[in-house]
């Protein structure tokens, strides 16, 4: 067998007044933030739905259902560490990761660096192997207009020797 998989992912979430804007685990100063049942952390929900992808995981909404008073404002980094946990006892170890977020504004370059070092962390995979992107989506449709985030993801995995 071929020791590889390769998964993708993708969330989007709408932008609302009166929420922090948590990308990655950071937090991003905007005016507004990403709404949802859990913190919205659109690139996190991304990156764990391309582990889930890759491994042979059910998604992340099966996973944590949305519906759970315990996922209740959960912290997405919590989840993603337990998909990562869930992925390692299926016999996969996490090669490397890539993800854009589409965002028309905020920049988020400057954040981008904390950004892969949380992700490294949560994932206990070297920062280099951890990439994180901004896009604007050129003005075009919902996105461009600003109501909201999408993100997407990539990850491999490797069977465990
Ligand atoms: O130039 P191109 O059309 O490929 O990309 P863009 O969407 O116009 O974004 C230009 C650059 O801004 C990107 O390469 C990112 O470095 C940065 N960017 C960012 O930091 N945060 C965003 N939300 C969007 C873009
Ligand atoms: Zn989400």
């Amino acid at each position: 067998m071929i020791p590889f998989r390769v998964g993708i992912g993708y969330d989007s979430h709408r932008l609302v007044e009166g929420r922090k804007l948590i990308l990655a685990g950071v937090e991003v100063p905007f005016e507004k933030g990403l709404d949802g049942h859990s913190d919205a952390d659109v690139l996190l929900h991304a990156i764990s739905d391309a582990v889930c992808g890759a491994a042979g995981l059910e998604d992340i909404g099966r996973l944590f259902p949305d519906t759970d008073p315990r996922w209740k404002g959960a912290d997405s980094g919590v989840l993603l560490s337990q998909i990562v946990a869930l992925a390692r006892g299926e016999g996969w170890d996490i090669v490397n990761i890539d993800a854009i977020l589409i965002a028309q504004r905020p920049k988020i370059a400057d954040f981008v660096p904390k950004m892969r070092e949380n992700v490294a962390k949560l994932l206990q995979i070297e920062y280099n192997c951890v990439n994180i992107r901004g896009k604007t989506a050129e003005q075009l449709g919902a996105l461009g207009a600003g109501l909201g985030m999408a993100a997407h993801a990539a990850c491999l995995v490797a069977r465990k020797d």
